[in-house]
């Protein structure tokens, strides 16, 4: 392989690619396993433009077109988008043709931090509402029907909420009962599928938004199937007679949000996921999933728990492939025991203060969970005589789960000026840029909102165990307002 005196990112990709690692995190085609020998060899090749004869994503036509119908009725929508820019730029269009400026809409505080652009790109006004948190667990883990319920009655002026289906845990809301509620108001459902692209090729997974009134939801195909990264769908879904004023505004902002050169490659990948899970997926998934059970019964008897008891379904459902490693009753925290596993050569997808998070895919084999495995034994056998030692740090979040104070609307807190300050000094200012843990990307103080001292500790004791947190400077200074 080549090595550039002065390309710092050829060379480290080069690097990383080297050390073999095994990957549990996304890309869902794992370094390719899964891209056909004919698609990958062509890879390079397939990096065209708008020439005759391959379509025109902004006015679909023939290929494109073809790819696009297919992929709907592969998902059960009426229209599906393909994106170029990930789920982040779905988001932005789904919120942009269903609310319009002064709207008002729900947003569950456990939302991707994509949902603030969306928010600043339509106009539309954010009613917060907090999810189900675990105290036990310390975990959100649900939006509840009743949650949304009382929402729907406390704001009977809302345009639509949007809802994410599963998040980052594989946790799934009742969106179902859900989507009824909104229906019967006249609400828009949006659903933020990201993590679910996978979920309509197998029974025994949650249901996808598709058949649970969504009228519009986005999936990062690259997040779960073999697709490249950004590659996405937009689906689209009728349900009314207004519905004819949402896909024309959808269909004009795909044109305004996606490049005017999208990337065949990323294009093409959407269209092999598709055809490969409706050709595959479902043996692919059971295999997947029964992998999966041994996977967690192994990992089960080192006292690392997999969260399977953390569901409820008669409350939340839960993606069966997504793998959670509870490393708390091992005296670790979610980032030391991932450093751990990556010592160890395997690479997990993130980790909170007391959890590792494996994006599985059907593309993972046998012998990357027997070295899962092997990795867990030593882990939990070093930890085990390093508590014995030093004894186990016991630590719980005791911070307060109110909804800050906003005191101006994303799209306010975006024109004003700004200046940084220590993360420690933040409490009693207003927020300038999200800023929350990374991964998932969930804001814990949107622009606009006034920061308080508990999420101030909370945010730094995430820093302090080794968490990285998003929306600071290179320093680790806080955006905040400046008051004119
Ligand atoms: C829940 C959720 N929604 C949306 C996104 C954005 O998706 P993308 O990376 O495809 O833009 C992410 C990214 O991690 C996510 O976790």
């Amino acid at each position: 392989m080549v090595f550039l005196t002065n390309a710092p990112l050829v060379n480290g990709l080069t690097e990383y690619i080297k050390r073999n690692s095994i990957s549990f995190h996304m890309p869902g085609h794992k370094g390719g396993r899964l891209l056909s020998e004919a698609f990958y060899a062509n890879l390079p090749k397939y990096d065209l433009t708008e020439v005759p004869g391959l379509d025109n994503l902004h006015a679909p036509a023939g290929i494109i077109r073809e790819a696009q119908e297919l992929a709907a009725r592969a998902f059960h929508s009426d229209a599906c988008f393909f994106l170029v820019n990930g789920s982040t730029s779905g988001i932005h269009i789904m919120m942009m043709a269903a609310l319009k400026s002064g709207d008002r809409v729900i947003i569950p505080r456990n939302c991707h931090k994509s949902v603030w652009g969306g928010l600043i790109l339509s106009g539309a006004r954010p009613i917060f509402l907090q999810p189900e948190y675990d105290g036990e667990k310390d975990l959100f883990t649900h939006v509840s029907p009743d949650n949304v319920h009382k929402a729907v009655q406390d704001h009977p002026d809302a345009a639509g909420m949007v809802l994410t289906n599963p998040d980052y845990y594989g946790l799934c809301p009742q969106l179902e009962a859900i989507g009824r509620i909104l229906a019967e108001r006249g609400m828009k459902l949006l659903v933020d599928e990201a993590h679910g692209a996978h979920m309509i090729f197998h029974p025994d997974l949650p249901p996808s938004a598709a058949y649970c009134g969504a009228d519009l939801w986005v999936q990062s195909a690259h997040k779960t199937l073999p697709a490249l990264t950004q590659a996405s769908y937009l689906h689209y879904k009728a349900h009314n007679s207004r519905d004819k004023l949402l896909i024309e505004r959808a269909v004009q902002l795909h044109r305004l949000l996606q490049s005017t050169s999208p990337s065949y490659l990323l294009m093409a990948s959407l269209d092999f996921a598709r055809a490969y899970m409706e050709e595959h997926g479902k043996e692919a998934l059971d295999n997947l999933l029964e992998n999966l059970i041994w996977v967690r019964k192994e990992l089960g008897a080192l006292g690392i728990d997999t969260m399977e008891d953390y569901c409820r379904p008669e409350i939340y459902g839960s993606d069966k492939t997504r793998l959670v490693l509870d490393v708390s009753g091992l005296g670790l925290t979610g980032p030391e025991g991932e450093e751990y596993l990556r010592s160890a050569g395997i690479q997990a997808e993130m980790s909170d203060l007391h959890r590792i998070v494996l994006i599985c895919s059907i593309a993972d084999k046998q012998e990357d969970f027997l070295r899962l495995i092997d990795a867990c034994k030593n882990m939990s056998r070093e930890a085990r005589l390093n508590k014995k030692n030093t004894g186990n740090y016991e630590w719980k979040l005791s911070i307060s789960r109110e909804i800050p104070k906003q005191m101006l609307s994303p799209k306010d807190a975006l024109e004003k000026k700004k200046e940084f300050i220590p993360l420690s000094r933040g409490a009693g200012r207003i927020c300038g840029e999200p800023v929350g843990t990374y991964p998932p990307g969930i804001p814990r103080f949107y622009p606009g909102e006034l920061i308080d001292k508990d999420g101030v500790e909370e945010l730094m004791e995430y820093r302090r165990k080794g968490c990285s947190l998003f929306g600071l400077t290179r320093d680790g200074n806080l955006s905040v307002i400046i008051d004119d």
